[in-house]
């Protein structure tokens, strides 16, 4: 067992959010104020992917998810795109004994169909070795957007023929979306200040905490993560309820 540091061990596990997303973000300021280039900054951005799902995993969530590429990130110069792919087949192509050691299951959310050929077979790949793995799901959202989420549901409603209107409720049309195996973020982590969603999870992140720090994404490890999940247990969650109701039912 790796040692806990202070702050760790004040993280009560009785309100550890089940979920974890993060939008990461800041790579490329990153590399500027170090004056390399775009691309070293995604390299390094790998580098805290290791150690934050190793450090969540150990910490005990249950899930995280990642916000790795969106749908709007194609229009990026076709250089950075093609090493963004590269990185990714790489971490794919590299990661699946440490995510079986560490009983991690990768899944993935988005058009998955619009990733190169080598890349959505690395993924389908480490999904499948990892499909046992019970301690965490590790969600890797990739040419994803959340209107694109939305939208692909109501299609494949209208071609399944549900879509009579009494038929629709908030929990049937999570099924149709691609989340619909995963519980709704507890706490949404977005790096590098900047205060906007950006397309994702418009749908799951309704009742969400948000948590924006403006550390740049490679510079994101354990500790910070850990900073986030305590700033997070501080907070109250009401759910339209009144902080009064919130109480009573906490000791119920
Ligand atoms: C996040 O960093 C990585 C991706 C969006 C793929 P950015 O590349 O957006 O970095 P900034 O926002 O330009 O600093
Ligand atoms: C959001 O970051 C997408 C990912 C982190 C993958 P962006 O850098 O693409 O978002 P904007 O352009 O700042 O809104
Ligand atoms: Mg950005």
């Amino acid at each position: 067992m790796p040692m806990k540091g202070k702050l760790e061990s004040s993280i009560l596990p009785e309100k550890l959010p089940a979920h974890i997303a993060i939008i990461m973000d800041g790579n490329g300021r990153w590399a500027n104020v170090k004056n390399l280039d775009r691309i070293s900054g995604h390299r390094e951005g790998m580098k805290s992917v290791r150690s934050v799902v190793r450090a969540a995993r150990n910490i005990g969530v249950r899930y995280v998810t990642l916000y790795a590429f969106s749908a709007q990130n194609w229009q990026r110069p076709k250089l950075e795109v093609d090493a963004l792919m590269g990185l990714l087949k790489h971490y794919l192509s590299t990661e699946s004994d440490t995510l079986i050691e560490n009983g991690i299951r990768l899944n993935a959310i988005g058009r998955l169909r619009e990733l190169p050929e080598d890349v959505h077979a690395a993924l389908d790949d480490t999904m499948e070795k990892t499909r046992h793995c019970r301690d965490m799901t590790l969600t890797l959202a990739l040419s994803y957007g959340g209107r694109e989420e939305i939208l692909d549901a109501v299609k494949r409603m209208v071609s399944d023929g549900a879509s009579s209107p009494e038929n629709i409720s908030t929990a049937n049309f999570s099924s149709y979306l691609y989340t619909a195996n995963l519980p709704e973020p507890d706490l949404l982590i977005r790096t590098s200040g900047e205060m906007r969603i950006s397309n994702f999870m418009l749908w799951q992140l309704a009742y969400t905490e948000i948590y924006v720090t403006k550390t740049l994404w490679p510079d994101f490890r354990k500790g910070h993560l850990v900073k986030a999940i305590l700033n997070y247990q501080k907070r109250e969650r009401r759910f339209g309820l009144t902080g009064e109701q919130v109480k009573i039912r906490e000791v119920i």
